[in-house]
């Protein structure tokens, strides 16, 4: 108990870091760029989210100690790796602030412009009015440290929840004999994490963006038995009945309808029978209907123009209508962990 205490501790001590950047941040674009909002919960429901949070922490810290995932996911990038990237975040602030008030969302660089050659139409925008979108190695150098700013620090404990589905549903403790594939993977959070808590198994990292799966590379170089790929999640280039479990951590919130739906066909024609899929996405609207102003908030601030279809499409109803089976999920925070099996009967 004394060590979970103390894991829970650190957790709080580095949101209250990302928290203290983010306060930084949007005083910084205010002074610099003008940027204000006028959204103004209610006292109550802040305490409420704030308590959510600790939830999701102290649930982490738990699993941390039950021995779900081992105590490294926890162990920081150096200092000043982080301390090098905050002068690029402020900058990129004010280029974010400026084009969220200008409107503009496809707004790219020569390095952009080229890399979203080909890549269908609903990719090419600047997610969260960010730099170059996905399509950078800029973008892709700040992404997490942003993502984390933006949850208080919460970020990869959400994508860990990812963890107990995958624990939970394969009864695997090391990953040995499974062969995971990830989509959308990013900059590789999700992966180091699942390479961490199933060191055995054969993981393939995949995203449909070239500078973010590099950014992966980089980052997962130590790891071993990581096969990395340009693919679309929604046209992936495998074999059916080829993946024991496939996995993905907050994409379907930035797709539109259709593409999630065919998202979820294209995993249940690559899983094996019997296999398991397994994401962590934003709660919807039907979740914690409390935390809605939250949920509706999100897309006017950050550009997220497929968000609001997102959260009133219940994923559970989506994936049992691909169809998986057994369908379960579980939220925290502002996540919420899916999971369904492909059933001998889909293949
Ligand atoms: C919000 S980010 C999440 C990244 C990462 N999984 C994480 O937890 O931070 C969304 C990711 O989805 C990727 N993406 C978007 N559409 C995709 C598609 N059709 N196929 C594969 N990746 C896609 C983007 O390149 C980006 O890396």
């Amino acid at each position: 108990m004394i060590r979970q205490n103390l894991i829970y501790s650190y957790s709080l001590g580095r949101g209250a870091l990302f928290l203290s950047e983010m306060v930084l941040l949007k005083l910084f674009t205010k002074i610099f760029a003008g940027g204000t909002s006028d959204f103004n919960p209610p006292k109550e429901l802040v305490n409420q989210v704030r308590q959510s949070l600790f939830d999701l922490l102290k649930e982490d810290a738990k699993k941390i100690e039950d021995g779900v995932f081992p105590l490294s996911v926890l162990y920081p990038e150096s200092p000043l790796s982080h301390l090098k990237r905050l002068p690029k975040l402020f900058w990129d602030g004010l280029g974010i602030e400026k084009r969220r008030s200008a409107g503009r969302t496809t707004v790219f660089s020569d390095q952009a412009k080229d890399e979203a050659k080909n890549k269908p139409i609903y990719f090419k925008r600047n997610f969260h009015f960010q730099t170059d979108g996905y399509f950078s190695d800029h973008s892709a150098e700040i992404y997490d440290h942003q993502v984390e700013m933006l949850f208080t620090g919460a970020a990869d404990a959400m994508r860990r929840m990812l963890i107990t589905e995958i624990k939970k549903r394969s009864g695997k403790t090391d990953g040995e004999g499974l062969k995971i594939l990830e989509l959308a993977a990013g900059s590789g959070s999700s992966s180091k994490f699942i390479h961490m808590a199933f060191p055995k198994t054969r993981l393939t990292v995949s995203d449909l963006s070239e500078s973010y799966l590099d950014k992966a590379k980089f980052r997962l170089k130590a790891f071993k038995n990581i096969d990395y790929i340009i693919a679309d999640a929604a046209d992936l280039p495998f074999r059916d009945n080829e993946y024991d479990v496939i996995v993905c951590t907050f994409l379907f919130h930035e797709m539109p309808l259709e593409v999630r739906k065919q998202v979820l066909k294209e995993s249940l024609r690559v899983l094996k029978p019997g296999g398991i899929f397994a994401a962590v996405d934003s709660t919807q609207y039907h979740d914690r209907k409390e935390f809605n102003v939250f949920l509706e908030q999100f897309p006017i601030e950050y550009h997220e123009p497929f968000y609001r279809n997102y959260c009133e499409n219940p994923m559970e109803d989506m994936l049992r209508e691909a169809p998986f089976a057994d369908v379960q999920s579980r939220s925290a925070f502002f996540a919420k962990a899916m999971s369904g099996i492909k059933s001998c009967a889909s293949s």
